[in-house]
């Protein structure tokens, strides 16, 4: 088997192609001097399954895909398996707003016509992975990962902060053995958020808020604020996809004892891997 890992997440590619003990292929990529993106994979495939990873975050990731999509598609191969680490534009899987797209749809149409199939990493919605019709496609889950970081760290409570991730923080709290619950969420618009007071049983205890994607920290910081005047002891942030946009990480240092993501985006906060997650499904 032959890994070939894009430029968004290369220390999980070659973890991947560590758990597979498969061959992380050596690639070039590089841009020509009008901005355009050029990839390159330099060791042959020879009929072996190849598997690609790459995000379709940011904007220029999407392109580089569809680049190397098509540069694999060019060689002898037996099974193209396409993993989407963090499934960029993931969050609006629906129209908001009449003229809008759905830009989660046009993610799976551009990108379906290349692999076998596809895997997604914790994605927003699962039933997104539905659309793709041309070739199969699953999501993998990471809160076994999730759950073996908490657990080595210590935690006692595990909170979803909104109705959307309950049945992660069950997986989270089942595997790190302590109980879970979650928040009530409301968002006003992409910046803003409100969480409606609630009694969760946290008092004295270390909480870990367990979510799909931390980007602005709004959701966050709402939920740890909650969870203090609950009486929590610690909280800790825990996510797979750690966007942190408009300098998420330092707000959320005022409210937060710690942060951790994976490595589907690679950042000073990643501390462990989805990648044994992906290899027991390949
Ligand atoms: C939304 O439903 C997601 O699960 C996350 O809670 C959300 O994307 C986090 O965004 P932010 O960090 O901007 O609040």
């Amino acid at each position: 088997m032959m890994v070939i890992g894009g430029s968004s997440s290369p220390k999980l590619s070659s973890s991947l192609a560590s758990e597979l003990k498969a061959t992380l292929a050596r690639t070039e990529i590089k841009r020509f001097p009008d901005g355009e993106g050029y990839v390159r994979i330099l060791d042959p495939l020879d009929g072996q399954e190849v598997v690609l990873v790459s995000n379709t975050f940011p904007d220029e990731k999407i392109v580089e895909t569809m680049l190397f999509c098509d540069a694999i598609e060019e060689f002898e191969y037996s099974k193209f398996t396409l993993v989407i680490p963090y499934f960029g534009y993931s969050r609006q899987d629906k129209k908001f707003n009449p003229g809008e797209p759905i830009s989660a749809r046009a993610m799976v149409r551009a990108l379906e016509v290349y692999p076998d199939r596809v895997l997604t990493v914790d994605i927003h919605a699962d039933s997104t992975v539905e659309w793709f019709e041309t070739c199969e496609a699953a999501n993998v889950s990471g809160a076994t990962e999730i759950a073996g970081k908490l657990k080595e760290i210590g935690v006692d409570f595990i909170v979803s902060p909104d109705e959307g991730r309950i049945r992660t923080a069950e997986l989270v709290g089942k595997g790190v053995g302590v109980p879970s619950d979650y928040l009530v969420k409301e968002r006003i618009d992409g910046n803003i958020v409100k969480i409606e007071p609630k009694s969760i049983d946290v008092a004295g205890k270390r909480v870990a808020i367990v979510d799909d994607i931390i980007s602005t920290g709004g959701t966050i910081i709402k939920a740890s604020n909650e969870l203090k005047k609950l009486g929590a002891q610690t909280v800790i942030a825990a996510c797979t996809h750690g966007l942190f946009a408009n300098n998420a990480l330092s707000r959320l240092g005022m409210c937060c004892d710690n942060v951790i993501s994976s490595d589907t985006i690679e950042n000073q906060t990643t501390s462990f891997s989805v990648a044994p997650a992906i290899a027991r499904v390949l």
